[in-house]
């Protein structure tokens, strides 16, 4: 079996047995594909990942950048108590309007709120509405912003809360310290940020997996 060929049957055995077939989940990524939204959902196996990464950490607030078709906030909104809050930011109207209805189907619209516009400009309003610090946020969007973000997501968050940063190998291009590509240059940039900040220790985990090679950089938020 080559290397995808396996990954993918390895995946789907996981699935089949540990995250089985989930209508919601399901018609989820079926209207994102019916509305033309590009193939990069996090997997079944990842959006599982994540909400137990939401539990383990008793989240009850959740900021996620980087909506798409909102199949990452069903997972991660499914940890949340019924007074949870998950606030997710997503520049595509568009992106923004599938998703609306799919958590809506997930019975989420209590908790999910989705913010349309561009990341940097919601950031600051979100911080003038002084919200209660969120014990988790998953950054999922333009990849070049990445270094912001984790900046705000600082300024968000409290000691002992929970960074999650997806896409941070996108097949090994991360270790091309030369790279022009914007997004390998954010994700480094963000990486070294990580690595340098006194308030923050982390590490990255590889995946593979039905999207191919890439992973997750897991980070606390010390006091
Ligand atoms: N988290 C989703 C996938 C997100 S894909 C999941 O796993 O299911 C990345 C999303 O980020 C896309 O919908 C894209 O429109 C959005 N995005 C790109 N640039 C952005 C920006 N500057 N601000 C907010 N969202 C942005
Ligand atoms: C891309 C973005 C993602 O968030 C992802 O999980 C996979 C791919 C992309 O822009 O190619
Ligand atoms: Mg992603």
């Amino acid at each position: 079996m080559s290397g995808s060929q396996v990954w993918d049957d390895v995946d789907f055995y996981f699935s089949s047995h540990l995250t089985p077939d989930d209508d919601v989940l399901q018609a989820a990524l079926r209207d994102s594909e019916a509305a033309g939204l590009p193939h990069i959902s996090v997997t079944a196996t990842q959006g599982k990942f994540l909400q137990l990464l939401a539990e383990i950490q008793a989240a009850r607030n959740i900021l996620e950048i980087g909506t798409l078709g909102g199949y990452s906030t069903i997972w991660l909104g499914r940890a949340l108590p019924a007074d949870g809050r998950l606030i997710s930011l997503e520049y595509d109207a568009r992106h923004a309007d599938v998703a609306t209805r799919n958590i809506a189907r997930a019975g989420l619209d209590r908790i999910v709120e989705v913010r349309v516009g561009p990341a940097l400009e919601s950031l600051p309003k979100l911080a003038d509405e002084n919200p209660a610090p969120f014990d988790l946020v998953f950054i999922d969007a333009d990849k070049s912003n990445n270094p912001h973000y984790v900046e705000w997501a600082l300024r968000l968050t409290r000691a002992g809360s929970l960074i999650v940063v997806d896409n941070v190998v996108r097949g090994g291009r991360v270790v091309d310290a030369d790279s022009a590509d914007p997004d390998i240059v954010g994700i480094r940039a963000a990486i070294e940020l990580i690595a340098a900040h006194p308030r923050l220790t982390g590490t990255a985990v590889q995946t593979v997996g039905s999207k191919g090679y890439d992973g997750f950089a897991l980070v606390r938020v010390l006091g």
